[in-house]
């Protein structure tokens, strides 16, 4: 079983946009591998047009994005053409076909309670570094919301940069707060302009790195 931490699994597959090495093609960015139950049915193809639409989203944070089921390679193939139609976005990302269920075992994506044969809707978000820095579980019954993957994916980045954690909704620009590991001492240096505290465990500052309107821009 995976868990946060650990390193993603590496492997070679087959998808629509040709063969991969998961870790080669990674390269020095992020990765979201996912996966949904099977081709041709209705919730995953509102999945899949909706990743394809957020593409632009995924890129802009230097995150590659590719899907996986047990169908195989020409089901995919297929299958891209109803998403194209009925979605308004063509398949813009790698569809891995994992009919022998290599990937799928590696990264534990079937459950047997859930359905012998078919892939759960596994989410896991793997940094720079090949570990494993996100894992979500969905049932087939329910899609998944990938803006709120996109919301991890940026408090996961945020939170590798700087010493700081991300309170309940947390969204891109919002104040953040000063990691429980960070004496008072040292976030002084590390945040000169101060914070506010309404309890001593609770410091909040605005989000690092992040210019205001109002300022000129970085030249
Ligand atoms: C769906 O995508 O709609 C679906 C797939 C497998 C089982 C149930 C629903």
């Amino acid at each position: 079983m995976i868990q946060l931490g650990d390193p993603a699994p590496d492997f070679t597959a087959e998808t629509t946009a040709g063969p991969i090495r998961f870790h080669q093609w990674m390269g020095d960015g992020w990765a979201v591998l996912f996966s949904h139950p099977k081709d041709f049915t209705p919730v995953c193809t509102t999945e899949l047009g909706e990743v394809a639409r957020l593409k632009p989203e995924f890129d802009k944070r230097n995150v590659k994005v590719a899907g996986l089921s047990v169908d195989p390679l020409g089901s995919h193939q297929s299958w891209a053409d109803d998403i194209r139609e009925t979605q308004g976005h063509a398949l813009n990302f790698p569809l891995i076909a994992d009919p022998d269920r290599k990937v799928s075992d590696l990264y534990g994506m079937v459950h047997p309670n859930a359905s012998d044969t078919l892939t759960v809707r596994s989410v896991f978000v793997v940094g720079p570094d090949k570990k494993v820095k996100l894992m979500i579980t969905y049932p087939a019954s329910t899609g998944r919301n990938f803006e709120e993957i996109l919301r991890v994916i940026d408090s996961l980045q945020l939170t590798s940069m700087y010493s700081v954690a991300t309170p309940v909704n947390w969204r891109r620009g919002e104040d953040v707060i000063i990691a429980s590991s960070v004496s008072d001492e040292d976030a002084k240096k590390k945040f000169p302009e101060g914070w506010k505290a309404p309890k001593p465990y609770l410091r909040i500052v605005p989000q690092p790195g992040e210019r205001s309107e109002t300022e000129a821009p970085v030249r």
